[in-house]
């Protein structure tokens, strides 16, 4: 049955999401290609699954020179992808099945195939001359690193036909757009209500701590920057209810959670600090590298949320860790050195833990634990593996895997035609991982996904309560209690503190359920937990995977046994 769209403003603070590569999920024309009208011929998959809201990478007009984002049209679907009426039918197919779809909005550059771009280069003094970042010489703003370190040597890049440098902080085929420019800012406002009018329910913000530069700094996260994105969330505000802007901000938490502003610039920032830090816990087999990113992160404002994420279209960015970190997590995820791309290690997640189902497991738990909205990455639900042969990011972006039959079921082109081709190795080809047998496997990886999201769906606690992080003297046991606040400091009880009766087994009342406590065990060794429960001292744990009753907690400590790489989740119930 599916889900009704709510009319709820805070609606990415309660959902799961779903990243989607349309060019690799389905090719519904045949011509190797993925496309819109693709996505729409699985949505029923989709919220069968139950996710809340589908992540749409660029589907506009562009070269494809990456992925997409190198774009030379920001008003008009590439016709690869199919036209504006499917998108609109896709919208509107998602949202009957109550799930939001947003898109990619990438502000901070454009193809040096767009025809702004294209006038800009041609003179010096045509209308277009300062939409793009020129000089005479590349000697300017030297304090901004270079981001695609293995692919450019500077940010700036010499045009030919003008004679001058242009600024880009991705690939040189990206040139940076000029936001001085009000023009700039105005095309691309229009831009943004074209695709929010024809239905989209917010965007992804590509690259956003970039959009300004000044000399003497690093042109990152300036003044300038949070300015226009509040002008952007205001104008988006005043004219679009409950829709969401969820920013790709690559920085260290400090400087993250500006971009919240005061709940006026964006709703939702990935937390890109904390993802690395998953994985370099699970190798240690410690809690230490997430207690203390989660310990540096500050407060958010109230109707914020963040953004979790273990892999997605990019490579597993190693931009926000320490040197000796990053040689750590390459010297233990990419072992062979086509594994590492730009700053990171382009593979996707079964690979990068060994295809190891526990560890899948405890990772996707945390996700769905750990303060914020899960953004699961298409393939990502059936163990999809990766192709480090194939260039750039392509590696994980091969063709989703729906059957065992040819080309996975992703299309019926011939297989040279595919823009990709489909993994057919004995561990993670097509033939071995697809959601075809997952769907008919009860012990799936699949069906483990689902039960999950719809766990996590039912508890409202996941999405808006407080985390409390408790101590352990076992190092590899991580353990926090979700709450809603006025549960652990009745002092602070507002009338307008949430509350969500949750339907449980079937048959039973709906229970409010306010506390969850969450156990991990990091280790691939069953491991001792001794926690410190003296807050809860009374209550009784309800196990909510299958509601098994676990002994009351009697005196502040509480002691539990952990298998290999296992976790527990409890509701906390005063009621006994
Ligand atoms: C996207 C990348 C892209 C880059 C440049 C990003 O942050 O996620 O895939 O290469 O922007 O557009």
């Amino acid at each position: 049955m599916s889900k009704s769209l709510k009319d709820d403003p805070l609606w990415y603070k309660k959902a799961v999401f779903y990243e989607v590569f349309s060019r690799g999920f389905y090719d519904s024309n045949n011509d190797g290609f993925g496309d819109l009208n693709g996505v729409t011929a699985k949505l029923d998959y989709l919220a069968w699954l139950g996710i809340d809201c589908i992540w749409l990478l660029p589907f506009y007009g562009s070269p494809m020179k990456d992925g997409g984002y190198d774009i030379a049209d920001f008003e008009n679907v590439d016709p690869s992808y199919g036209t504006e009426g499917d998108l609109i039918d896709l919208i509107d197919k998602a949202h009957s099945l109550g799930i939001r779809v947003i898109s990619d909005l990438v502000m901070n550059h454009s193809s040096d195939q767009h025809p702004w771009f294209l006038e800009s280069r041609s003179s010096k003094d045509n209308p277009k001359a300062d939409w793009y970042i020129w000089r005479d010489d590349d000697s300017m703003y030297k304090g901004a690193r270079i981001i695609f370190t293995d692919a450019e040597n500077s940010n700036w890049a010499w045009d030919h036909v003008r004679q001058q440098y242009y600024w880009h902080r991705f690939y040189s085929h990206q040139p940076d757009l000029n936001y001085d420019n009000q023009e700039v800012k105005d095309a691309m406002l229009a831009a943004v209500k074209k695709w929010l009018d024809l239905g989209l329910d917010g965007f992804r913000l590509d690259a956003v701590p970039y959009l300004f530069q000044e000399e003497n700094t690093n042109c990152e996260n300036l003044p300038a920057t949070h300015d226009f994105l509040k002008l952007l969330r205001k104008e988006i505000d005043s004219r679009y209810p409950n829709r969401v802007l969820l920013a790709e901000i690559n920085q260290w938490p400090a400087d993250l959670v500006d971009y919240f502003g005061n709940d006026d610039e964006c709703h939702m920032c990935f937390h890109f600090p904390l993802m690395p830090r998953m994985f370099m816990a699970i190798r240690r087999e410690q809690r230490l590298p997430i207690t203390e990113i989660l310990s540096l992160t500050p407060d958010i404002p109230n109707n914020s949320q963040w953004g979790l994420f273990l892999r997605n279209h990019d490579e597993l960015t190693l931009e926000q860790v320490s040197d000796e970190e990053r040689d750590y997590m390459f010297s233990e995820y990419a072992k062979d050195s086509r594994m590492k791309r730009h700053m990171g290690i382009a593979r996707r997640l079964a690979p990068l833990v060994d295809n190891s189902r526990s560890i899948a497991e405890l990772l996707y738990a945390l996700l769905f634990s750990l303060p914020g909205s899960p953004i699961l990455y298409y393939g990502d639900e059936i163990m999809m593996g990766d192709n480090i042969y194939l260039k750039d990011r392509d590696s994980v972006r091969t063709p989703m895997q729906w059957t065992p039959d040819r080309n996975g079921g992703f299309s019926l082109a011939n297989f040279e035609q595919l823009y990709l081709p489909p993994l057919m190795d004995s561990v993670y080809g097509y033939p071995a991982v697809n959601v075809e047998s997952q769907f008919k496997n009860p012990g799936s990886f699949l069906l483990w996904i689902k039960k999950l999201i719809s766990v996590r769906s039912n508890y409202e606690v996941f999405g808006t309560g407080k985390i409390e992080v408790l101590h352990d003297d076992n190092p590899s046991v991580f353990a926090f209690v979700r709450f809603f606040e006025n549960e652990m400091n009745p002092e602070t009880q507002t009338e307008n503190d949430s509350r969500i009766e949750v339907g449980r087994m079937e048959g039973e009342d709906p229970v409010s359920v306010n506390k969850v406590l969450c156990v991990y065990n990091l280790s691939r060794f069953p491991q001792p937990a001794e926690l410190d429960l003296s807050k809860h001292k009374g209550a009784k744990l309800v196990e909510l995977n299958g509601r098994v009753i676990f002994p009351m907690v009697t005196d502040g400590s509480y002691r539990l046994t952990l298998g290999p790489h296992g976790y527990y989740w409890f509701e906390i119930s005063d009621q006994i």
